[in-house]
Order: C-alpha cells, then structure tokens, then sequence
C-alpha cells in the first residue's frame, strides 16, 4: 500500500469541507492501492512524513503568509525531512491555498521551503479564492484523486 498524507490547516467550517473533500477524492473506490490519512498540521508527527509517499499541503492564506499551522509543521519536519532528501528521496507534493482574496504569497512561501527539501510538486497550485463557492469542492476532490491515481498507477 501506497500512503498519501494530507495536511491540512482548518480553522472554519468551510476549510474542514474543502480538506473533506480532498479526503473524498482520495478515497474514490476505483483506487486499491493507496492508504489515506488525513491530519491537522499541529498533530502531524516527523515520523508520518518520513514514511509517506506523496503529501497534499491544505492552509489558509493569513496575512499574506501560509497559515502559522503549516509553517510550524515544517519548522518540526524541515531537517529531518531534509535528511531523508539528502538521500534522493524527493517526497511528491501538491498544495491547495484557501485565501479570502490572493493566496500568491502563500504559494511563494510554500514553495521556497519545498524547494528547499527539494520535494517534487506533482500537481501544480491549486488556490481557492473569493468568497466559498462549492465549486471549490468539486476542485478538491479532483485533486483528491488525481494524486491518489498517481500514486496507484506508480505515476509518482
Ligand atoms: C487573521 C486572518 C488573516 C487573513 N489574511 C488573509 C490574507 O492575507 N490574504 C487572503 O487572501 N485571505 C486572508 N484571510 C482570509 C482567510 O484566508 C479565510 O478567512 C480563510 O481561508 C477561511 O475561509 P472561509 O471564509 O471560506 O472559511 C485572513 C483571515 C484571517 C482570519
């Protein structure tokens, strides 16, 4: 079994929908292959992101940053997770921005540290932003799948 790790940052009701659906997508019964778990950033363990094998990163923008959740889940993991880099592991990641109006900052922010790990981005940004729209939803969950399937049919 594959595992995929979502992580997600849900500090409303509409967030913990879309993080549901990221879930959801993941979950498709046409895929066998692939374990799901889904975890907020603060309780996600080193160890969990060791031995994963491709992440979804799910956060708000605030105040123009990634929310201080995620950036304190790779304060945590940054090093170790550098080490295992270190030998040509790079872990398949996705990232989803759920901002009230841009979400370019927390893009930028995200990606210098992916970059840093030298993690390999399998899907590119996807931002939801505005005001909810359960369009948002149906977004989610493609991308729910898309990286499952992915990592079902050895794509990643
Ligand atoms: C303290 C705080 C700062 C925020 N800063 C930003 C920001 O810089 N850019 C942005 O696009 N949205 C910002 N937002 C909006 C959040 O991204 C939005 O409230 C969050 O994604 C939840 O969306 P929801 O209303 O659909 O639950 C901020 C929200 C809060 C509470």
């Amino acid at each position: 079994m594959k595992k995929l790790l979502i992580i997600a940052h849900c500090p409303s009701p509409n967030t913990q929908r879309l993080a549901d659906a990221l879930q959801e997508g993941a979950l498709d019964p046409d895929i066998d292959e692939v374990e799901v778990t889904l975890s907020s950033p603060f309780e996600c363990e080193t160890e969990t992101v060791l031995e994963c094998d491709a992440l979804i990163l799910f956060t708000t923008e605030n105040f123009g940053y990634m929310s201080g959740a995620l950036k304190d889940f790779f304060e945590r993991v940054y090093y170790p997770c550098l080490e295992q880099e270190r030998r040509n592991e790079a872990k398949p990641f996705a990232l989803v921005v759920r901002a009230g109006l841009d979400g370019t900052g927390t893009d930028i922010a995200v990606h210098k540290i992916t970059s840093g790990l030298k993690w390999r981005e399998i899907h590119e940004t996807l931002v939801c932003k505005g005001d909810f729209q359960d369009g948002f939803l149906e977004q989610c969950r493609t991308l729910g799948l898309t990286v499952a399937a992915g990592l079902d049919n050895q794509i990643f």
